[in-house]
């Protein structure tokens, strides 16, 4: 796959232990939604990593210090619905205070165009952090919509974070949004004929919520 300089793929043996869990068909949804949530603090400790601070004055027990702080309000957290709700907890554990906004779109199971069917955003959101969630970056075009929706709202800082992309969801995001950071914990290899990423972990959805 082409280089793209916005996409940056998290290394790490816990992580890829952590896609293990998730990948297996034994893996029940208590413990597949627990390891969502995990795998999503971290790819929030990365995405945010240039996130800016300011400084405050802080007494410990033996004297007083300046401290840098971050302004956690000024993130929002959209999910793309319903998968992307299995990591607002994950967002939510490093930004206890961030506000979110949802954005519900499903796959045409037969063209996989994204329909677009709910949006609700906090007040504001032109000016705050927007993260979009979505575990899967299949074909690209749902995390693609929510961001054009996004930009038409105003919003100028979106980062995007998935679990699990494909190569063709990643071409497609990241050339259409260049000014987006995306953030993947594992690149896969392909998608299926129907839109399904391989070895993937099956419909993120469906094991999340146990509808199937
Ligand atoms: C799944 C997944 C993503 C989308 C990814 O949602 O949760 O939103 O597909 O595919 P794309 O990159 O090709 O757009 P789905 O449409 O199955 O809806 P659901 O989350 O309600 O199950
Ligand atoms: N949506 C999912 O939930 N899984 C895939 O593999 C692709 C899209």
């Amino acid at each position: 796959m082409k280089h793209f300089d916005n996409l940056t793929v998290l290394n790490h043996p816990l992580i890829s232990h952590k896609i293990a869990m998730l990948r297996s068909v034994d893996t029940k949804t208590k413990d597949f939604r627990e390891v969502v949530e995990e795998v999503t603090m971290l790819l929030t400790y990365e995405a945010f990593k240039d996130m800016p601070t300011h400084e405050v004055e802080v007494t410990t027990p033996l004297v007083k210090c300046k401290q840098q702080m971050v302004a956690e309000n000024s993130v929002a957290i959209i999910p793309i619905l319903r998968a992307g709700l299995g990591m607002v907890s994950g967002v939510h554990m490093l930004f206890p205070t961030a506000k979110v906004g949802h954005i519900g779109m499903y796959r045409n199971e037969e063209t996989l165009e994204p329909q677009e069917y709910y949006c609700k955003l906090p007040d504001g959101i032109e000016n705050m952090r927007a993260i979009v969630l979505d575990p899967m970056l299949a074909t690209g075009g749902s995390a693609a919509a929510a961001i054009d929706l996004l930009k038409r709202k105003g919003c100028k800082d979106i980062r995007q974070m998935s679990i699990i992309a494909a190569p063709e969801g990643i071409e497609k995001l990241a050339g259409a949004h260049k000014d987006v950071k995306i953030f993947v914990a594992v690149l896969d290899e392909k998608l299926n004929e129907n839109g399904y990423i391989l070895p993937g972990l099956g419909d993120a959805g469906d094991r999340l919520f146990g509808t199937k």
